[in-house]
């Protein structure tokens, strides 16, 4: 339901991809061997391809940076230039202040077939005065519908955070400053499917989602506020790279890339971060799939494995180490 207008973006951020990279391979521009560019380059023009024009992607002067811009004439986006099966990937992120209500803002991973995985972090814009919600979705095997929303412990649109990406194969861990805001286990052995066969290109997309993203689609977007402006920086990736051509996606599920992966990406939380996990699940969360009876009158079998209530008992947590709930009030959406 909540990504209805998401196949349009995404499907167009695909195509433009598909046409780049052919017209990249056909131009010489990347080698066979799928090395990225040269070392030498910014982080921007090494990493990423624009899906938009240079109105709607505004690479910062030194290439380490890029701001994406909605308008009425266009949405705007960047992707990767190689895939990856597994590994840890984190940007820096500032999202539009004021009225941001329709808008929204990601930073995500998807493979780019028929039944793709996907892992999301998306920026659900508001009301002037509302906060931002964060929405993170995790689709595996084509199958998605497991949204989990939570309300951040600072304002996203005062200054850069770091939202993070861990991915392996026993689990994925969405990561905001270095606090784990969900997790997503390999429960393969209850038959629910797992991102693990598929390689994953990275994607940003700013765009407009008023049918759904604000308060379930009854705050539209005002274009009287544009353009919105989304703005990144700070961009890491350490994983596996399937490169387009000679991409061996069996070599990055073999044990041969476990230690690579054992350093690059966190596999269980140590004590404070399970802490830590539980204070935003308690604190923080206005909305979790597994608790959607609506939606799902029997919940997902994963779901109790994937709770962020899992250790420090029935104490609730209102402050921890420094975080602390903004406002108060359990206005949210
Ligand atoms: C749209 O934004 C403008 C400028 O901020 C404001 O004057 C107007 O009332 C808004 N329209 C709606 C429908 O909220
Ligand atoms: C993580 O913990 C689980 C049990 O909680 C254990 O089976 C697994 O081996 C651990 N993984 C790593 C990489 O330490």
């Amino acid at each position: 339901m909540m990504a209805r207008m998401r196949p349009q973006i995404h499907a167009l951020l695909c195509a433009t991809m598909v046409f780049l990279l052919a017209w990249g391979v056909a131009m010489g521009i990347v080698p066979e061997t799928g090395q990225v560019g040269s070392k030498g380059q910014p982080t921007f023009v090494r990493h990423f391809w624009s899906t938009s024009d240079r109105h709607h992607y505004k690479l910062s002067e030194d290439g380490e940076g890029a701001e994406l811009v909605l308008d009425q004439s266009s949405a705007a986006g960047f992707a990767s230039k190689t895939r990856y099966l597994f590994g840890r990937v984190s940007i820096q992120m500032k999202v539009h202040p004021g009225d941001s209500a329709g808008t929204v803002s990601t930073f995500y991973t998807s493979s780019l077939s028929g039944k793709h995985d996907e892992l999301d972090f998306e920026f659900l814009g508001n009301e002037p005065g509302k906060p931002y919600v964060l929405q993170t979705n995790v689709y595996a095997s084509g199958i998605g519908d497991r949204e989990q929303r939570i309300r951040l412990w600072f304002d996203p649109t005062e200054d850069f955070h770091t939202y993070e990406i861990h991915w392996n194969k026993e689990i994925v861990i969405f990561m905001v400053d270095d606090t784990p805001i969900r997790i997503y286990k390999n429960n393969e052995d209850l038959g629910v499917p797992y991102p693990s066969r598929q390689a994953m290109s990275i994607f940003a997309s700013l765009w407009n989602g008023e049918e759904w993203a604000t308060q379930n689609g009854a705050i539209k977007l005002n274009w009287s506020n544009a353009p919105f402006v989304a703005a990144y920086r700070g961009y890491e990736v350490e994983g596996c790279e399937v490169p387009w051509y000679k991409g061996d996606i069996k070599y990055c599920q073999s044990s041969k890339v476990d230690s690579m992966l054992k350093r690059a990406t966190i596999h269980n939380l140590t004590t404070r971060q399970q802490a830590r996990l539980q204070w935003v699940t308690e604190n923080l969360l206005v909305y979790d799939y597994c608790k959607d009876i609506y939606r799902y009158p029997t919940p997902h079998p994963e779901c109790s494995r994937n709770s962020g209530l899992q250790i420090i008992g029935p104490q609730p947590l209102k402050h921890l180490d420094g975080l602390q709930v903004l406002g108060g009030s359990g206005t949210s959406e």
